[in-house]
């Protein structure tokens, strides 16, 4: 329960109050964030008022976020998405303040058993399963058909922030990570070993678990079997250290920015190639083609090259988001003739309670090397900078870090 040991809270009496134990007890407190007000536009960094836990959430005091080519496809436009919102989606925080009805896990119980403890460290799941549609029960958390957060609202009717004058503001997919505090549906937020840095930890929240999955849940690749992975950013790099972590061999790595093969090589990818050299290349190391290629751009040329590099009866995994409504080709005949197949990959088709900590357990094992994602920790006042510095392919992951 939260308990309320100060009143309704008043930005000019609180402005000073670092103490978070004081904030998690207020009514409302405010907090800093970057908010989406439309397409083309620079996020405008608000201070804005944050409510308590209401039934089934929990307040939580981000740590970390990471900048997805998903934001800026928000930014930029590509994806149609309702302002204003607190925008970010890759992040970690720790639990301040448990709503009404959630579940407190026993103290010292270990990672795994249901609950949250205030002080857990926890990473924030962008699709918060409810548990109880048939795509949960059936084990498909990333197909849920009633998250919470999904309109960027913690329910319909209902946001937890608010300016000055009563307007609301959403966070998105119910966790806003470019926001310094949030209230998240207490499914979002999944306790990981204490341990794992913070901007590690953020990362799991969406690239990483989003390459590792496609690996290793999607599309399953088993030790020995051929692999490309076509797109060496966030998500991409994520990939080529799971495939390199199951054995899968070769894994082939494409992209068009030289430091990127860099950065692939180190994250195990047996061997790189520029886009223009990618059929020759792949022709020449698996002869008819690879067991298995993922697409992590987002490109309608690199998703038809994808399916063209892929072996008869292999298997190409989409993974990269296009503008929307954007269609890619394929030729028919020979896709029918040589048994292809397509798979579309949400979320690493990830169920957050079980993949999140089994992804910092083998970064804390030394089995993923996550760290070399990180390009540089930045503030919420350079996230613009961080935007163009993506449209650049400039370095894999920038980390806004509170
Ligand atoms: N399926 C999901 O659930 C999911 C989750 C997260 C992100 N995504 C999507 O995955 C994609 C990748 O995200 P990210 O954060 O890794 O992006 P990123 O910007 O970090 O990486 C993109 C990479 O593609 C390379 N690239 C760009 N154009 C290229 C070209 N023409 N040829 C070769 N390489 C090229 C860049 O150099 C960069 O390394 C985005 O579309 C994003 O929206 C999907
Ligand atoms: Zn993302
Ligand atoms: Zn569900």
């Amino acid at each position: 329960m939260v308990d309320r040991l100060v009143g309704h809270g008043d930005l000019a009496d609180i402005a000073d109050a670092t103490d978070s134990a004081i904030l998690a007890a207020m009514s409302s407190r405010p907090i800093r964030g970057a908010v989406f007000r439309g397409a083309g536009r620079p996020l405008v960094i608000e201070t804005l008022l944050l409510d308590d836990p209401a039934e089934g959430e929990v307040l939580v005091r981000m740590v970390a976020s990471g900048v997805c080519h998903s934001d800026l496809h928000v930014v930029d436009g590509e994806w149609a998405r309702p302002t204003d919102v607190v925008l970010g989606h890759e992040g970690a925080a720790v639990v301040e303040a448990l709503g009404p009805g959630v579940a407190e896990r026993p103290e010292a119980a270990p990672l795994g058993v249901p609950g949250l403890r205030v002080g857990d460290l926890v990473v924030l799941a962008w699709t918060a399963p409810c548990g109880a549609c048939v795509a949960c029960l059936r084990g498909d958390a990333w197909l849920c058909t009633d998250p919470r957060g999904a309109g960027h609202r913690l329910s319909a009717a209902d946001a937890r922030l608010h300016r000055a004058d009563g307007t609301t503001v959403g966070a998105y997919s119910g966790i806003g990570t470019f926001g310094e505090r949030q209230v998240v549906a207490a499914e979002a937020a999944i306790t990981i070993d204490p341990h794992t840095p913070p901007q590690i930890a953020a990362l799991i929240g969406c690239a990483v678990t989003t390459g590792f999955g496609a690996i290793v849940n999607t599309a399953a690749i088993q030790a020995g079997q051929s692999v490309v992975i076509i797109g060496a950013g966030g998500v991409g790099l994520s990939a080529i250290m799971a495939a390199a972590a199951v054995g899968a061999s070769p894994v082939i790595a494409i992209d068009a920015a030289p430091a990127k093969l860099e950065l692939a090589l180190r994250a195990g990818a047996t061997v790189v190639f520029g886009p223009d050299e990618a059929v020759a290349a792949v022709a020449r190391l698996t002869g008819s083609g690879a067991d298995h290629v993922f697409e992590a751009i987002g490109l309608t040329e690199t998703v038809e090259l994808a399916v063209d590099l892929t072996r008869p009866g292999g298997t190409t995994t989409l993974v990269g988001m296009t503008p929307q409504g954007r269609r890619a080709s394929i030729d028919v005949y020979h896709f029918v003739e040589d048994g292809k197949r397509l798979l579309g990959s949400n979320y690493g088709s990830a169920v957050p309670a079980r993949d999140f900590p089994r992804i910092a357990s083998m970064y804390l094992d030394g089995r993923l090397p996550l760290d070399l994602l990180v390009t540089e920790l930045i503030g919420l006042g350079d996230l613009d900078p961080a935007f163009d510095a993506m449209r650049r392919r400039d370095g894999a992951r920038r980390v806004v870090v509170y």
